[in-house]
This record gives structure tokens, sequence and C-alpha cells, in this order.
């Protein structure tokens, strides 16, 4: 099913042109239409309410520090099962679980520790709806289709 899904490539990625090109073209090569894409800074308060499910836990306010240190670049992503395969292709959260990998991820290619770890995905429909909204509130959930023709 053709779906939509919020991808962040992080601060480290961003200062790194040469970086931020090859997982472009990563996403390129897998089939993603970029449909929208915003660069941009967050001050610590909008990325920790971006964050806020993460709130309380032991890497929160690490997170929160990261995400706000530099620009990051946003991206509606769509394709089939967007969701779940830009999730795979990031890899896990963790970086020692890329160790275990059969196939190389971006996270365990350019991963640089748990918090660093190149990029964030929307992980269900719902999140990608939130998280959609709040980097494009101007995007209409709704033009979805358009984008799905571009497909065929
Ligand atoms: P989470 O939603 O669990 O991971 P994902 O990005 O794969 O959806 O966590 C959000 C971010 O929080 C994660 O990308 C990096 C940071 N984080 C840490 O710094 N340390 C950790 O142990 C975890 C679980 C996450
Ligand atoms: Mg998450």
């Amino acid at each position: 099913m053709f779906q939509l899904t919020l991808c962040i490539l992080k601060p480290d990625v961003v200062r790194s042109p040469r970086l931020f090109h090859e997982i472009i073209e990563l996403i390129l090569q897998r089939q993603f239409i970029f449909v929208k894409s915003k660069r941009l800074q967050l001050n610590s308060e909008r990325a920790g309410e971006f964050y806020r499910e993460h709130q309380g836990k032991f890497f929160y306010s690490r997170l929160v520090h990261y995400m706000s240190c530099g620009p990051i670049s946003c991206h509606i992503l769509g394709r089939d099962n967007a969701i779940q395969e830009w999730r795979s292709m990031l890899g896990p959260t963790k970086v020692f679980k890329t160790i275990f990998e059969a196939e190389s991820t971006i996270r365990g290619q350019y991963g640089v520790t748990d918090t660093r770890n190149c990029g964030h995905g929307s992980d269900s429909t719902e999140t990608a709806q939130r998280e959609i909204k709040f980097f494009f509130p101007e995007f209409d959930m709704k033009s979805i289709s358009k984008y799905e023709n571009l497909l065929a």
C-alpha cells in the first residue's frame, strides 16, 4: 500500500555534504518519492516536543540537545510500504545491534552512537501523520493520491 512517512536526516548527516548526498542517493535507489523537503534548525523546546514520547528516559536530554545542535533535513517520503521500508533502510536504533545485521544499513554504516544514528523514521501510520504535520503543517494529507499516481 502506498504510504507517506517522515524522514529526518540528523545534524551529523547535514553537516557532511558527502554523507548527505550518499544517503539521498540510497533513498532514491530504493524507489522513494521525495514529496516535500525542508531544512531547518529546531530549538530545544521544539526538539523536546517532537520526541515527547521519550520524556523521562535516560537519553531524552541528550537526544533533545543533539537534535537542536544544528540544521536537520526533513522529508516526506512516499512509496509502497514507506514506513517500514525507510526504517529497515535505517537499521536498528542501537549501534551495537548493527553488528548482527546480514545486510548493511545506514545506521550500521554511518551511525556514531545510539543518539547520533543518522536518521529518524516514523514507526506507524498514526505517528507518520503526526510527524508530517509537525514539520509540514501546510501539507494536505488528502493529496496523497496525487503522489501515488507518480509511481504508476
Ligand atoms: P527510538 O524511537 O527508540 O528509536 P528510533 O529512532 O529507531 O525510532 O528513539 C528515538 C531516538 O532516541 C533514537 O533515534 C536515538 C535516541 N536514543 C538514544 O539516544 N539512546 C537509546 O538508547 C535509545 C533507545 C534512543
Ligand atoms: Mg522512534
